[in-house]
Parts: structure tokens; C-alpha cells; sequence
């Protein structure tokens, strides 16, 4: 049976962890899908590892459409869901509709995440949320809002950052999230916050007190040649396809393949 949203706050109750990775092509998909995965997510992060641009802020709605259907193609059991990127969804709840309408019609995704927990964004979630459009939120460290930042730091590290992301959180699950993204805060709030929701929250460089993690999955292959601090790398197939490779150009000029 292919997983729907309604298994996460069931997960949640039973302490059973929540397994998430990003997946950006048909393949990668395919892969992560037979691994069990229990969410594939079509990550605005493509815009990084995938396309090369410098942050998430480049990334059009168009860009990541055109890879979520292919990613459909490759999930048969996790939930899918799909990145809004920036500025496709600010604007207004209509805008936001419209993205993500867009998202469930052309790909056939589950469901859509997008960043943020001041009010206009638990507007819009509720408002999504009321029309039958499933939404994951994401608090913390929101790489759209890295120019905000600084950087992308870590965030809610004093006191009155970490009761507002608190209290974001709080925001998301009033307004119908069925779940949320902390990305690299305190491990010690990002606990305070599972305790405090219903909803199962996904921990990104936020420590092991999550109800799910997730790491993207371009990290955990070892494919970029830079990941954050907080990632872990289970594989270098960048050093293992370079070499591939190199074997193959060699192999071309010394006339032993084929
Ligand atoms: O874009 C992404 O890959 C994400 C995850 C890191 C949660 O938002
Ligand atoms: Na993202």
C-alpha cells in the first residue's frame, strides 16, 4: 500500500521514526523509493547540487515542475511531495493555490512544503489546507530567506529566536500542517518542539530528538564536492564516477574498450 499523509501522525504516536530523502530525477527516485523511503521530496535544493545555481533563490516554479514529474514517474511508495519555491507562493494564499495546485496537477505529488511560520504563511497553509491540499511546513534555518540570514546559520540559538520558532511551529500545526521541516536549530528546541506538536517534525541539522529525519540525498550519495556540516555521507560515488570515467576515456585511448 503506497503511504498517504494520515500515516504520519500515526507514525508519530507509535514512535516510529520517520525516514525522509530528496530525490530530483527518475532515477534518483527510483532509488530512493526502493530504499524505503517513507517521503520523497522534491526539494528546492535541486537548485544547488542539480542545477548549480548558488542558493534556492533562482529556482523557478517551471525548473522544479519539470523534475517532480519525472520524480513521480520513479515513486511508487513514499509520499511525494514538492518544494513551492521562492516567490511562488509569498505573494499571496492565491498565488500560493495556485503553485501549488499547479504541483498536484502537473506531477501528480502528494503534497506541497513550503517555508516559513509568521502569519501570512499559516494563512496560506490553512488556506491550502481547507481546499484538500495537503501541506508540510519548514521552520528554522529557511534557505529562501538566506540573504535574511546571512548565510545559512543556524538559527533560533537565543532565547527569543528559539520561542518564536516555537511558537512558528505551533502556527503550522493550528493552520493544518500535517507535518514539519526543522532545519538546523538547537537540538534542544527542536526536542521542545516535537513535544509540543501532534505532528511528526523532520529534523535536518537539528539533532536526534525528531520524530523523522532528512538529509538530501545528493549529500548522503556523496555525489557534491560540498556538504553542510551536518550531513552525513554513507557513500563517495563522486570519487567512484570520476574514476569510472577516467577508466572509460582511458580505456577509448589506449584502444582497450571496446
Ligand atoms: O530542499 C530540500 O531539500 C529541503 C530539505 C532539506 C528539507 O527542504
Ligand atoms: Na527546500
Amino acid at each position: 500500500m503506497a503511504i498517504t499523509i494520515h500515516k504520519f501522525a500515526q507514525w508519530k504516536q507509535e514512535g516510529r521514526p520517520i525516514a525522509v530523502l530528496t530525490a530530483w530525477d527518475f532515477l534518483s527516485a527510483q532509488m530512493v523509493d526502493a530504499a524505503g523511503a517513507d517521503l520523497v521530496l522534491v526539494g528546492d535544493s535541486l537548485a544547488m547540487p542539480v542545477l548549480g545555481y548558488e542558493t534556492t533563490l533562482p529556482l523557478t516554479l517551471e525548473e522544479i515542475l519539470h523534475h517532480a514529474k519525472a520524480v513521480r514517474r520513479g515513486v511508487k511508495q513514499a509520499l511525494m511531495v514538492v518544494d513551492l519555491p521562492f516567490l511562488s507562493y509569498q505573494v499571496s494564499p492565491q498565488a500560493a493555490m495556485l503553485a501549488a495546485g499547479r504541483a498536484l496537477k502537473e506531477t501528480g505529488a502528494q503534497a506541497v512544503k513550503l517555508e516559513g511560520g509568521y502569519e501570512a504563511i499559516a494563512t496560506t497553509i490553512a488556506f491550502l489546507v481547507q481546499a484538500g491540499i495537503p501541506v508540510m511546513g519548514h521552520v528554522g534555518l529557511t534557505p529562501q530567506s538566506y540573504h535574511q540570514f546571512g548565510g545559512f546559520r543556524q538559527q533560533g540559538k537565543s532565547d527569543d529566536e528559539a520561542e518564536r520558532i516555537l511558537a512558528e511551529a505551533i502556527a503550522l500545526e493550528k493552520a493544518g500542517a500535517f507535518s514539519i521541516v526543522l532545519e538546523h536549530i538547537p537540538a534542544k528546541l527542536a526536542q521542545q518542539i516535537s513535544q509540543t506538536l501532534t505532528i511528526p517534525t523532520i529534523g535536518i541539522g537539528a539533532g536526534p530528538f525528531c520524530d523523522g529525519q532528512v538529509l538530501v540525498t545528493s549529500d548522503v550519495w556523496g555525489l557534491s564536492d560540498w556538504q553542510p556540516p551536518f550531513a552525513k555521507t554513507y557513500v563517495n560515488l563522486r570519487q567512484q564516477a570520476i574514476e569510472a570515467a577516467q577508466q572509460f576515456c582511458e580505456d577509448v585511448r589506449t584502444q582497450t574498450f571496446p
